[in-house]
């Protein structure tokens, strides 16, 4: 049976083993998927057990995405501007392919599930570090009419205007900067809510009909959520979806088959 698991640390609470293994049920393919918990430190030696004992293929998650960047023989296109990898597969000579899922799992979740078109729209993230880097290039490829990139430690922010600025016009700023400005997308990139906090947002930033996206998802609506209803957003979500989106690329990676997402999430969301 092929062999496929999620590293990161921590990892105990990790749903990707149970939605890969409903995506394999679904089409019918026999491989078995686990979660391993796996220090930085130890991070070479873990990928080199795993594929020299049969492994096929990897999901990379807090905190070794820009490890398996580092590791991998090949990169997609996405994952060099992402600087990140959440999804090595072995290839028939035995290298590595990285690739990065996150973006492109943002975008199906924000225009599949939630029905939102990102043409035209003002579009504000939050926060400039490695999930926001994810992100972006898709984000600019959806063909906003601005987007808006605030950080707490601006040269971050800036460093990223500069990197993207083959694909698009990224605007970098400080949190401050956005006075007076409105957005019809809120996306928080921070790690601001895994310590229940909440970025230095201004209470005029939400255009009428805004939707306020939190790459994090919980059981509980997250700080930046609670803002978010509190400030009047039309919509305001978790990143639920796009975890389970992000496991549906990478599944389609390594199977050649992409499963019904749609129905995994509806089960993860009526589960809650
Ligand atoms: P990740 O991989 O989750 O993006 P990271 O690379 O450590 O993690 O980046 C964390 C991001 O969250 C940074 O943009 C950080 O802002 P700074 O670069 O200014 O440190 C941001 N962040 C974390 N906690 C925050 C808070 N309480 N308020 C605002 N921004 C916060």
């Amino acid at each position: 049976m092929d062999q496929y698991a999620v590293v990161g640390f921590p990892i105990g609470h990790s749903m990707s083993p149970s939605i890969h293994q409903t995506f394999a049920q679904q089409t019918g393919q026999s491989l078995s998927y686990c979660a391993i918990e796996v220090k930085p430190e130890r991070f070479d030696q873990a990928l080199a057990d795993f594929f020299q004992s049969g492994g096929k293929g990897l999901n990379c998650t807090v905190p070794l995405k820009e490890l398996a960047f580092e590791k991998a023989d090949q990169l997609t296109e996405r994952a060099k501007f992402s600087g990140a990898v959440n999804t090595l597969k072995q290839l028939p000579d035995g290298s590595l392919l990285g690739d990065n899922t996150d973006g492109v799992g943002l975008l199906t979740d924000l225009s599949e599930n939630l029905g939102l078109s990102l043409k035209g729209m003002r579009i504000l993230v939050v926060g400039a570090g490695g999930a926001a880097r994810g992100i972006l290039g898709p984000l600019l490829e959806s063909g906003p009419s601005e987007l808006y990139l605030a950080n707490r430690t601006v040269a971050k922010a800036q460093l990223m205007e500069e990197l993207f600025a083959p694909i698009g016009q990224i605007h970098a700023c400080e949190y401050a900067a956005l006075a007076g400005k409105q957005f019809d997308l809120l996306i928080n990139a921070t790690s601001a809510s895994l310590s229940g906090e909440l970025p230095p947002l201004m209470d005029t930033l939400l255009a009428k009909g805004a939707v306020c996206y939190d790459l994090a998802y919980s059981k509980q609506p997250t700080a930046f959520m609670q803002w978010a209803e509190a400030k009047g957003a039309a919509l305001s979500v978790d990143g639920l979806g796009m975890l389970v989106e992000q496991a549906a690329h990478a599944f389609n990676l390594w199977r050649g088959i992409m499963p019904d997402s749609k129905k995994v999430l509806s089960e993860l969301k009526q589960g809650e």
